[in-house]
Parts: C-alpha cells; structure tokens; sequence
C-alpha cells in the first residue's frame, strides 16, 4: 500500500484541496484509495458526506484502542474512494502527553488499512510538522508538499524540503516526491513569475510537472463537498489532477526498482 502524506508549512495553501482531488484521481483510476483527515480542525468528512453530526475518525481511533477501522471507514458515493474523518479527539493535539503514542496507534492503523485492501492512503494534514503530523511523516511512505505561486510562499520551500529530508533519519522510507504548485494564475505576472522562482530554485525533480490553476470552482466544489471531477465543468481539473496522480505513480515505481 502507498501511503502519501499531504504537508506545508502554512496553511490555506491547498493542502485539503489537493487530499480530496488526488485521491478521488486515484479511486477514478480503479485503486482503493483512502482518504484521511489528520487535521483536528479538519472537515473532510463533514464536507465529503454533507454529514450534519460530527463522524467518529482518526483521533478516535488514536486515543482509544478499543475503536476499529470499520467503525470509523466512510463510503462515498464512488465506489473505489473511502474515507476517515478527523473526528471527535481534537483535545488530542492540546495533549503532548499522547503524541509519543501516537505514532504506535498509527502504525496499527495503517496496518488496519492496508488488511483491509486499500491500495493507496492519502492523509491530509495540519499545518505545520509537528505533533500528529510529525508522526503521520515517520509512518508514511510519501509526503507532497503543495505550494501557492505567490512571491512570498515559495522563498520558504527549500527549508521546508530540508526538514522533510531530516524526517529521513526517523522514517528512512519516507519519499519527498515534490512540490506542487497550486493557485497558479497563468494571466498574472507575479504568479507565473513565482512558479518560475521556485523551479529554479530547486532541483528539477522536486517540482512536478503538473500545476493546479486557481480556479473559483475549487471553492464552489469544497462549499457543495464535492471532489471538483464531480462537478458539472469540472472536466479539466479532474484532468489535471490525474495527470498528477499519473506523475505520483511514476516516481514511486522508480523508486521502487531502485530501492
Ligand atoms: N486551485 C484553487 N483555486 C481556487 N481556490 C482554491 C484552490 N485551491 C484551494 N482553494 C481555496 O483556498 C482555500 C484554502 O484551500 P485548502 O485546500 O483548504 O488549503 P489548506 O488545506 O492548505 O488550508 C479554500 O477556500 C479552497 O477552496
Ligand atoms: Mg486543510
């Protein structure tokens, strides 16, 4: 099973945005893909299943080992694409005390995920790589980094790779596939400017190909909870997202025949 962890440093730079639309690439592709919430203030599931009710998800399965993966799976209206809210345990990353055991939970959860034939798991994340986050990146075989074209943003990015790399010394495993720039707006200088900045700042490889425009039916999608393929001129985006999911598959089969 692949797992991919989706992480930036800010927030409100796409990361949510990314989880949803790469992993519903995935499950239109014909891979079981889960989708997990690891942000506490998280609302995939809400936004996802339009549910009212908070669902039980990850930090419940965390902080209790009494609670299994099927309580807390949720099926979407696609049929290979499920997913596994944040859930009720917010208090959990007040909580230092818990975070050394988290990363024990985490592995039982994934191993849950795996058993139970998911082939790829893609966690969005919090802001920031500290506390769950941290761990979700020692258990993780792959970490995305989305990252607004703007000027300001992208001048942060090699920090944010180099301490990625470091995760290395505690998940040797963990595959820093590259950066993906979001929000990009092909008519306006600055944007297309700070994409430029950032590929030629970094090593080819750590940049990917494929760019997410910025869009206003990215938000129309999120306010209905809908994967924005789902949406009726979502066409081009769902598009892109699996050229995306395309150039992920390519890299971690690379890397497997050389590892
Ligand atoms: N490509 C895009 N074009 C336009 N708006 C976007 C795009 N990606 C995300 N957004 C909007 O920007 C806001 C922040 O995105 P989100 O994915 O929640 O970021 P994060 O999870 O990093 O905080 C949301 O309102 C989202 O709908
Ligand atoms: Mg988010």
């Amino acid at each position: 099973m692949i797992t991919l962890a989706i992480t930036s440093q800010k927030g409100g730079v796409g990361k949510t945005t990314l989880a949803i639309n790469l992993a519903y690439a995935f499950a239109l592709s014909g891979k079981k893909t889960l989708l997990v919430d690891s942000d506490p203030q998280g609302s995939v599931g809400l936004s996802l299943t339009r549910q009212s009710r908070n669902l039980a998800g990850l930090y419940d399965f965390l902080g209790d080992p009494v609670i299994s993966l099927e309580e807390i799976v949720v099926p979407t209206r696609s049929e290979a694409f499920s997913l596994v809210a944040s859930g009720q345990g917010s208090d959990y990353e007040m909580n230092e005390g818990l975070a050394g055991s988290s990363r024990h939970r985490l592995r039982i959860f994934l191993a849950d995920v795996k058993a139970a034939g998911f082939e790829i798991c893609i966690i969005d994340t919090a802001a920031g790589l500290f506390g769950v986050t941290a761990d979700v990146l020692a258990a993780c075989s792959g970490v995305i980094v989305p990252q607004q074209a703007e000027p300001l943003g992208v001048r942060s990015v090699p920090k944010m790779l180099e301490a990625l790399a470091r995760m290395r010394s505690v998940n040797p495993h963990l595959e820093v596939l590259g950066v993906v720039l979001t929000m990009v707006q092909a008519s306006l200088d600055e944007s297309r400017e700070s994409a430029m900045a950032l590929r030629s700042i970094l090593p080819e490889e750590m940049v990917l190909r494929s760019e997410i425009p910025r869009d206003d039916l990215f938000i129309k999608a999120s306010a209905r909870g809908l994967p924005v393929g789902v949406m009726p001129e979502g066409s081009g985006a769902l598009k892109i997202f699996d050229q995306l999911r395309g150039e992920l598959e390519l890299k971690l089969r690379l890397r497997s025949k050389t590892s």
